[in-house]
């Protein structure tokens, strides 16, 4: 098996609070985002950006979803209250990925999308070929207006997720995954 399959085969998901650091080196980072935005893009529209999180940058943020959460349950305890402060600092860095489509009279939004969701992936692939771990949340704050806002996203955009990046000893448990005989029909007229 060739390093490359070897590598898309042994991907995993890392929940947050199993992942430590020290954070990705900036390089690393860098060469993450940038393999990230190299994927297939019809019309070559960039439909999608990043924000990172990463230092006390990520407890600030923390506090905008916090001031959400506060707002949608007036009656939240402070336990929930530090636990969304917390949210984002609980993977050494995280990555938002946000869809930005542009218009476009020949190129469907769904189809620009879909092009975010594949720079997200890309993103996990290349946080685990570097060496690193990551799972891609959106959690409630994902479709949260106030929150949406307090990111600096604009009216036409959304996210499309948080890709949480750290490191994590060990291999993963793997988890069961579908069989080919479900998911695979072969088209016969
Ligand atoms: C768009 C999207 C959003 C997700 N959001 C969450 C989430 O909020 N919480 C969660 O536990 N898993 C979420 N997941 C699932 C995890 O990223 C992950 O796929 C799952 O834990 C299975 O692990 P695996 O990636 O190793 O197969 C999301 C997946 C996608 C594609």
């Amino acid at each position: 098996m060739t390093d490359a399959l070897a590598l898309l085969k042994t991907r995993r998901s890392v929940k947050p609070d199993q992942l430590s650091g020290p954070p990705p080196t900036a390089e690393d980072l860098d060469t993450m985002l940038g393999i990230a935005a190299r994927v297939p893009d019809h019309g070559k529209l960039v439909p999608w950006r990043f924000i990172v999180f990463e230092g006390d940058h990520r407890e600030e943020a923390g506090a905008a979803i916090a001031s959400a959460y506060a707002a949608k349950y007036p009656d939240a305890s402070g336990d929930q209250i530090y636990f969304e402060t917390n949210r984002l600092a609980r993977a050494p860095v995280v990555v938002a990925v946000v869809s930005s489509p542009v218009e476009s009279q020949k190129i469907p939004a769904w189809e620009q999308q879909l092009s975010g969701a594949a720079a997200a992936q890309n993103l996990l692939l290349a946080a685990h070929a570097l060496g690193y771990a990551a799972c891609w949340l959106t959690e409630w704050f994902a479709y949260d207006a106030q929150v949406m806002r307090a990111f600096g996203l604009e009216e036409h955009e959304r996210f499309i997720g948080f890709v949480h990046i750290g490191r994590f000893a060990g291999t993963p448990e793997d988890r069961a995954r579908p069989a080919l005989a479900d998911i695979v029909t072969r088209f016969e007229a």
